[in-house]
């Protein structure tokens, strides 16, 4: 018998991602997809992609009812308030949203502007980047989802982190560009098409709530990213500027990537002398679940530009999501992620 998931947030765009996923899994079997301004409409009025390979119709969240593996995918704050009515449904559940990220009470205080609402859940989630918590995924019933340019920022940084090459005492400065399904399905001013459309537009140039995450999974605390709105549905890539704590080469930098990346299944290093894709780049990652890093060595200075792609809604979230079940369920940790993405697209 297959395992019984449901979807709840599941009109979204992180929803729409994680049915499209998990409809195509080998190993489960998608129980009920929540939307309250839906209720009663098939999946694919919402969906379009998924047109043909469902017969499943939107439930109410009021109406969700017991399952193996619960996802939710909600806007900020909803998943901490109706926690424990959710951990009556399910045995393993997986929020998406940035509510149970940090480990800090304080952090999320500072963060976001208000007291963790339900604190008490907090220590029994594992932070749900595969890249960092594997082994504590296989044990957990609970994971919390990733910000996807923490992801893109983290793994453009834990390669030279985990190689000890970041000097401490110097500001790390990062740079990501994102594309407009950061902001969700809603539509809102910014997202109205003659505003968005063509923008280059500093979104969040300090502050980005992102940062608490980056802190949390490097142990960096001098890191200082800029968020941009650029013209792309789904992506984001991260540009990192690191000074080393001691002079390195380009060997030193091959060796710290493929350290990290060896045993990595959605990792990969992009790094060519010739041709148009020489370093990483979302274009061509939309849909897949692959996070793609690279790097490049300013010798004269000692700056490092430590580069990755990723699509948000994927390795940025659904995808990190339903790799994250798969370590929980003991399933290989591939299954229903290996879409390699477009090209050309
Ligand atoms: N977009 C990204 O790139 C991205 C990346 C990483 C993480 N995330 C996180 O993932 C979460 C979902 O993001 P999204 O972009 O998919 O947002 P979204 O497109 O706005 O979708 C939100 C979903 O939540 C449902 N919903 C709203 N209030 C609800 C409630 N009280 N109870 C039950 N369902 C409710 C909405 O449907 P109805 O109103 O019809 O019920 C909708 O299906 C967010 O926390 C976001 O921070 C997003």
């Amino acid at each position: 018998m297959s395992i019984r998931v449901s979807v709840v947030g599941a009109s979204g765009y992180v929803g729409g991602e994680l049915l499209r996923l998990l409809l195509w899994h080998p190993a489960v079997e998608v129980a009920q997809a929540t939307s309250g301004r839906n209720a009663g409409r098939y999946l694919y009025q919402v969906h379009p992609n998924l047109r043909g390979r469902t017969s499943l119709q939107f439930v109410h969240p009021d109406r969700l009812e017991p399952c193996d593996v619960l996802f939710l995918a909600l806007p900020h704050g909803e998943a901490a308030r109706s926690f424990a009515r959710y951990a009556e449904l399910a045995g393993r559940i997986i929020d998406c949203s940035a509510d149970f990220r940090l480990r800090d009470p304080a952090a999320y205080a500072r963060w976001y502007g208000e007291e963790h609402p339900a604190p008490e859940w907090l220590d029994r989630f594992v932070y749900g980047l595969p890249e960092v918590s594997r082994p504590a995924l296989r044990e957990a019933r609970y994971a919390s989802g990733v910000g996807c340019n923490a992801t893109a920022t983290n793994l453009a940084l834990l390669p030279l982190v985990r190689a000890g090459l970041v000097d401490p005492q110097q500001p790390v400065i990062v740079e990501v560009k994102v594309g407009s399904s950061e902001g969700g399905a809603g539509a809102s001013e910014s997202s109205h098409h003659p505003e968005r459309a063509g923008a280059v537009r500093s979104f969040a140039p300090v502050g980005h709530r992102h940062t608490a995450e980056v802190e949390q999974v490097t142990g960096l605390h001098n890191v200082h990213l800029s968020i941009t709105s650029v013209e792309l549905v789904r992506g984001a890539l991260a540009t990192a500027h690191v000074f080393a704590a001691r002079p390195v080469t380009e060997k030193d930098l091959w060796q710290a990537y493929r350290a990290f990346a060896r045993d990595e299944p959605f990792v990969r290093i992009v790094k060519e002398r010739q041709g148009i894709y020489r370093f990483p780049e979302p274009k061509i990652l939309a849909g897949s679940n692959y996070a793609d890093i690279g790097f490049a060595l300013d010798t004269a200075t000692g700056r490092i530009v430590s580069i990755c792609a990723l699509d948000n809604l994927m390795k940025g979230a659904a995808g990190s999501a339903v790799q994250c079940m798969n370590l929980m369920l003991g399933l290989d940790e591939t299954a229903g992620l290996e879409f390699p993405g477009l090209h050309p697209v």
